[in-house]
């Protein structure tokens, strides 16, 4: 008997609970009426005599025992009720704390303005929406001149024509109607074509402008820039300028950047030719200028253009420009590393 009481205060000492109803089923199941308790004193005129004492205080423990465990679980079960309250359970471990990502546009935009801002540029913007003047006419472009199909438009109107801008070279001209030089800036921003979407091409993306006004700036000034620029962004420092056309430049150059043949990327991406062509360029047409009501007599400057995909590409060798628009998490949170 006394044995049987003795595993009962092992159960009684190894009992926990979480739920207040586990702790009533167990208060009933010891100390109720008809609970284990009662029938062992119940017992007890059946105990030899000679036993009753240790039976006795075997019996007070369990009763004690099984009633400060009721007590202290109801306690416990209370106060984490309480710091449960408005604030949920306190004394649960934290959820980890998602970092986000930066958009690899955002990073390389970014880094192309700091680049530049080290030397003096400051950021400029202008509207998605444009009128022909400013991504057209104003830029060396009149009506009918061919090389508007250059560039494939979004027209949102026609007479006079409203239309989604093609390039950002459009900032240029609202920067010097609205500045006197010297002037230096660029503009990054987001440009429509009304191109076929293709693993090269895409009908948005950005790109950054830039312009240099002032008195006496020449082709060298350019150069340097543009050498400094892609030592800064591509650790590169070999450039070559490839004569080309623009309208609104004149002369214009195409800029490749000697990337190397180092490895097989490089052969793929620059068709084994180690060079890579990175931006649009040239001094800008006197045309321009008296266009944006600046004396091209006395002030003279350079511009260029670049893609901003066509540099995030290089930089993280992404395969396909819709990578960036699909907004997969899985190809996102890669730039969580890069500030
Ligand atoms: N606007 C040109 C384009 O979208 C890029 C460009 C080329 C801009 C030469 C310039 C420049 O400022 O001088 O293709």
């Amino acid at each position: 008997m006394i044995d049987k009481v003795k595993e009962f205060l092992a159960e009684v000492s190894a009992f926990n609970a979480t739920t207040s109803e586990e702790i009533e089923t167990f208060r009933i199941k010891f100390l109720g009426k008809k609970g284990i308790l009662n029938d062992l004193f119940a017992e007890f005129k059946n105990v030899a005599t000679a036993d009753r004492k240790e039976f006795g205080q075997v019996l007070n423990s369990l009763k004690n025992n099984a009633q400060e465990k009721v007590n202290q679980l109801k306690e416990s079960l209370e106060n984490n009720q309480e710091l449960k309250g408005i604030y949920g359970d306190l004394t649960k471990p934290e959820e980890p704390i998602e970092l986000g990502a930066r958009h690899p546009i955002s990073i390389v935009k970014n880094k192309i303005i700091d680049v530049f801002s080290r030397v003096g540029f400051n950021v400029s913007e202008g509207p998605e929406i444009e009128d022909d003047w400013h991504n057209f006419t104003a830029l060396n472009l009149p009506e009918y001149h061919p090389a508007r199909d250059m560039q494939d438009t979004f027209f949102i109107e026609k007479d006079p024509d409203i239309l989604l801008r093609t390039h950002t070279s459009s900032v240029q001209v609202r920067y010097m109607e609205s500045h006197k030089p010297p002037i230096r800036t660029i503009s990054p921003g987001r440009v429509f074509r009304n191109e076929d979407i293709s693993a090269r091409s895409h009908c948005i993306f950005h790109q950054v402008e830039g312009l240099y006004i002032d008195t006496d700036v020449s082709f060298a000034d350019l150069k340097q820039t543009l050498l400094y620029f892609t030592k800064e962004m591509f650790g590169k420092s070999k450039i070559r300028l490839r004569p080309s056309y623009f309208p609104f430049t004149e002369p214009s150059a195409e800029v490749d950047i000697y990337w190397g043949l180092e490895t097989e990327v490089d052969y793929k991406i620059t068709k084994g030719t180690g060079w890579l062509e990175i931006m649009g360029c040239g001094m800008v047409d006197p045309n321009v200028l008296k266009n944006a009501n600046i004396d091209s007599e006395k002030y003279s400057g350079y511009a260029f253009g670049m893609g901003i995909e066509r540099i995030a590409m290089l930089l993280y060798q992404i395969p396909d420009i819709r990578m960036f628009y699909e907004n997969d998490i899985r190809f996102l949170e890669q730039f969580k590393s890069v500030l």
